[in-house]
């Protein structure tokens, strides 16, 4: 049954997606998170496991959970708060997919039917709304007002960032700068919480909580740029685990876009403009699209600004020691961009 998963099997997605360097090290922490993950989405309500143990048992890759228990374990972190936040963390990103697989309309999650798919809307939304409450209440058990502030800053972060990527969805104006403020607000900011927590549970000084911050900040900015390049390059991809050409289908404007509509002539923006704005998407036009992006070499620069990200955050870890965990987390980065090959 979904509700009584094996905390050990959820781990999975992580060594499938090349996370192994910091689930050696990190394995038992994680296995404790995923008990607490577990505990955490009980209710007597029975479609609140149900809905919820189908998204938890599905997968996924645990990366926020893992930045989490990684920036505790480099900053020196004893004891256990880390493994409640970091399923704090887990639950509100959980949270966020159950809704923007509504929003997008998207019918697979995690290789498997996404939850709005198997319960529809109404379902979907409202165990969101359990589980980001839920998540309320592992920050409150904290104690830390300072956590706590960060945490629930980040959640409205998040939530403001679905928004405003719903205001710019189907507006091909759409600039890099309104783009990258979505990506910053919808992703990033909950790497960037996610590594700051960890230093803040070990109570460092606020130069290693900036630098884990930055960290955080940068990797999750690649890593959103590489999911939206793969959006258009990858097979259906088993790794990926959701379907390929949704952004396209749903008028998303991501930032291959953005080059190709920029550098492209009249007729290329119009065509952008009848697929993206007025939804009228005919046969063939998910690979015209494709032939522009490349065209104008929107993927290889899209490319190019994910390597920097990714650059910027292996330069924040540069304030600490080498050790293994610090090893780990820069294999992290080399893993969020490695998804392109
Ligand atoms: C999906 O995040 C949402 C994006 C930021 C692109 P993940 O790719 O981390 O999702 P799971 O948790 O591994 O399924
Ligand atoms: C996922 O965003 C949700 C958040 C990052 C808040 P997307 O809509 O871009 O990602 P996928 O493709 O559904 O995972
Ligand atoms: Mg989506
Ligand atoms: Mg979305």
């Amino acid at each position: 049954m979904a509700g009584m998963a094996d905390p050990n099997q959820i781990q999975q997605d992580s060594k499938k997606a090349g996370l192994d360097a910091l689930l050696d090290l990190l394995g038992d922490d994680m296995t404790r998170v995923n008990e607490i993950i577990l505990e955490n989405m009980q209710s007597p309500v029975s479609l609140i496991p149900q809905l919820a143990g189908h998204i938890i048992a599905a997968g996924g890759k645990r990366l926020r959970p893992l930045l989490v228990l990684a920036s505790a374990r480099l900053c020196g972190a004893e004891g256990e708060r880390q493994m409640a936040l970091a399923a704090c963390v887990e639950f509100i990103h959980t949270a966020t997919l159950l809704h923007d697989d509504v929003v997008d309309e998207s019918d697979l999650r995690r290789g498997q039917a996404s939850a709005k798919a198997v319960w529809g809307n109404q379902a979907s939304v409202l165990v969101g709304d359990f589980l980001f409450s839920r998540s309320f209440q592992l920050m409150v058990a904290d104690g830390s007002l300072k956590v706590l502030k960060l945490l629930s800053d980040t959640a409205a972060t998040l939530a403001e960032g679905e928004v405003h990527q719903l205001m710019t969805a189907n507006d091909t104006e759409t600039n890099e700068e309104a783009y990258l403020e979505v990506v910053r607000a919808k992703t990033a900011s909950l790497f960037a919480a996610s590594c700051q927590v960890g230093a803040q549970v070990a109570e460092r000084p606020d130069a290693e909580e900036e630098a884990l911050r930055r960290f955080g900040g940068a990797l999750g900015m690649a890593f959103q740029l590489v999911d939206d390049i793969l959006d258009y390059t990858a097979e259906v991809d088993p790794k990926l685990g959701k379907s390929v050409g949704d952004d396209f289908r749903e008028g998303k404007i991501t930032l291959p876009v953005i080059l190709a509509f920029e550098r492209g002539d009249e007729t290329e923006k119009a065509f952008w403009r009848r697929c993206l704005e007025e939804q009228d998407i005919r046969d063939g036009d998910l690979e015209q699209a494709l032939q522009l992006l490349v065209r104008h070499n929107a993927l290889e620069d899209a490319k190019t600004r994910a390597f920097a990200y990714a650059g910027e955050a292996r330069a924040a870890m540069e304030i600490f020691p080498e050790s293994e965990i610090r090893s780990a987390l820069l294999e992290s980065v080399d893993f969020c961009v490695e998804r392109l090959y």
